[in-house]
């Protein structure tokens, strides 16, 4: 059994995508263990708890500095004992001493084809925002392992999108989460539950 710890920060949709595919046979051999959010407000806790999950929040409101909060984040994590741990909309920057201690085993999903529209500063509606801006006809979502960079660690599988006319990034936003992320992620974590994804060189690949 994969042991996943899910950390999440808002609505949870990818988190459900996560629950659903385990319910439904299509996540094999996986379990989450906790979820842990730093927003005591995050619907995600909720739909954790629906589903018998373990649901921790760790808030950063509740720690004197920055350093006790990526203490106490690290410590709530290390506790469940995760084989993988899943960013689903987690707004914090994964403290370096969890990404070094977890190396190769962090995965996040990014609402856009990296490296487009990536990196500090590109996130929630700002990514389709700048999609549409720049007006590319074709977006969609990745899943990579995380690094010490933002967006940078080895991608693992990637869903193109499209960009229609009078798109919004409200309505692009949905398309990209139905379309795409919520497809990937689980079928990412099927893959390393089933020890078919490598990382080698920086780069991955996907075993038959
Ligand atoms: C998703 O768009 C995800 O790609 C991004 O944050 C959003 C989280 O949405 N990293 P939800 O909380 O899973 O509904």
């Amino acid at each position: 059994m994969l042991r996943v710890v899910v950390c999440v920060s808002g609505g949870g949709t990818n988190l459900q995508a996560i629950i659903d595919g385990i319910a439904q046979g299509a996540v094999c051999n996986t379990e989450i263990v906790r979820v842990v959010s730093n927003n005591p407000g995050a619907f995600a806790l909720e739909r954790a708890k629906r589903a018998g999950i373990e649901a921790v929040c760790v808030s950063p409101k509740d720690y004197r500095d920055r350093e006790l909060f990526e203490e106490a984040l690290f410590a709530c994590v290390e506790e469940a004992t995760p084989d993988l741990i899943v960013l689903a909309g987690f707004m914090v920057k994964v403290p370096g001493k969890m990404v070094k201690r977890y190396e190769n085993r962090i995965i996040n999903i990014h609402p856009a084809l990296i490296p487009a529209f990536s990196g500090t500063g590109y996130y929630g509606l700002k990514v389709h925002e700048a999609a549409l801006k720049r007006g590319v006809k074709i977006t969609g979502a990745t899943v990579h392992f995380v690094n010490d960079g933002m967006d940078e660690g080895p991608i693992i599988m990637q869903k193109a999108v499209k960009v229609y006319d009078g798109d919004t990034p409200e309505t692009l936003q949905k398309r990209v989460m139905e379309e795409a992320e919520w497809v990937l992620l689980p079928w990412c974590i099927n893959l390393i539950a089933a020890g078919q994804i490598k990382v080698e060189n920086g780069r991955v690949t996907v075993s038959e």
